[in-house]
């Protein structure tokens, strides 16, 4: 079990699930996981969150929710150590530390932060420090793979970065320097108004609903009117039907956009149906969701404290 490599990766829980975020994300993240090639530490990441949500009963809800979400979705949290990010204080300890071995001018060069300067916003210092609780995040847990998405790719070098420069201030090889992996782009999916389906957009269809929302937001899909095959609707369609059926249901009914929307109603129910019960048989017993952040919250503690142990030692404070 030890000599496995280690895997970890954070979620923020923000924002209400699509399927655009099922099929170009987390479906991938599961199945990586599921490959059983790695020790997976997954944690949700509501410090980070709180740079933008700041609403306590909002916290709570998300964070139930995306636990609910990942369980329904098929994250076994047998083999995963599956916790709260704010439930292990080394953490935000790590992080301080971090603070003290990195200028302002290196964090300035983030992405994040140039655009949220490019656009006049005020930044908060949690903002600006975000990188540094995720290297904290990565590097306690000797991680050799942190799978994400592209965007999230110069958080790992900032990472990598970091856990060289502890290194070399403080003459060890403590730290482990980790690979992102970038995790294959699904094509976009387009949302309801043709877009890329995005919360921000107002065009989604939810990942948990009811058949009447799901067929309400089906509906709404808009159609060109040149007569050939609606784009949209079929870009939806074959993430849960082959294209080779569906080469033969869209030329048979060419033109009867109702129609065709309605067959995909009943496909994405159908293929949707698992997921949603599951996540609703979660609601049903709260205990189930307690249980696994608590198991979670005693592995993490138990793997970060020993680093840090560690830690402490290398930089004299113990
Ligand atoms: P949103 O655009 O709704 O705010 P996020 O930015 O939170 O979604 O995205 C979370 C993850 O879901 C990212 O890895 C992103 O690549 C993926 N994702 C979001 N929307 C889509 C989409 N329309 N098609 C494919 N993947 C998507
Ligand atoms: N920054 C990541 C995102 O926005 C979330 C995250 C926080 C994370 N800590 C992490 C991802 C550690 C991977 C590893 O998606």
């Amino acid at each position: 079990m030890t000599s496995q490599p280690v895997l970890v990766s954070g979620v923020k829980p923000t924002g209400d699930l699509h399927i655009g975020n099922y099929f170009g994300a987390m479906r991938q993240f599961v199945d990586l996981v599921a490959s059983g090639k790695y020790r997976p530490f997954i944690f949700v990441a509501d410090y980070h969150a709180l740079n933008t949500m700041q609403d306590a009963e909002e916290m709570r809800r998300r964070t139930r929710e995306l636990v609910m979400a990942y369980l329904a979705i098929g994250l076994d949290p047998e083999k995963v150590v599956f916790f709260k990010q704010s439930d292990v204080p080394a953490h935000t300890e790590l992080a301080w530390i971090f603070d003290t071995i990195t200028t302002m001018p290196y964090l300035m060069r983030a992405h994040a932060y140039k655009d949220a300067e490019a656009k006049n916003k005020e930044i908060s210092v949690g903002t600006f420090n975000y990188p540094l609780l995720m290297a904290a995040d990565i590097l306690l847990y000797d991680a050799s793979i942190v799978p994400v998405g592209a965007d999230q790719k110069q958080h790992v070098e900032y990472t990598r970065d970091t856990a060289e420069k502890f290194n070399r201030v403080f003459n060890t090889d403590l730290f482990k320097l980790p690979e992102a992996h970038i995790m294959p782009d699904v094509a976009v999916v387009p949302g309801t108004d043709g877009q890329k389906m995005s919360k921000s957009h107002g065009n989604v269809i939810p990942l948990f609903c009811t058949r009447d929302e799901l067929a309400k937001a089906v509906m709404s899909i808009v159609t060109d009117s040149s007569g050939e095959r609606p784009k949209n609707v079929y870009a939806i369609h074959k993430l849960v039907r082959s294209e080779q059926e569906l080469e033969q249901i869209y030329t048979e009914h060419q033109g009867n956009y109702k129609l065709l929307k309605e067959l995909l109603i009943e496909d994405l129910d159908r293929y949707l149906a698992p997921i949603r019960a599951k996540y609703e048989s979660l609601k049903e017993d709260p205990t189930i969701v307690e249980r696994v952040l608590e198991a979670g919250k005693r592995e993490a503690r138990a793997v970060s404290e020993t680093k840090m142990e560690q830690v402490r030692k290398a930089i004299g404070v113990a």
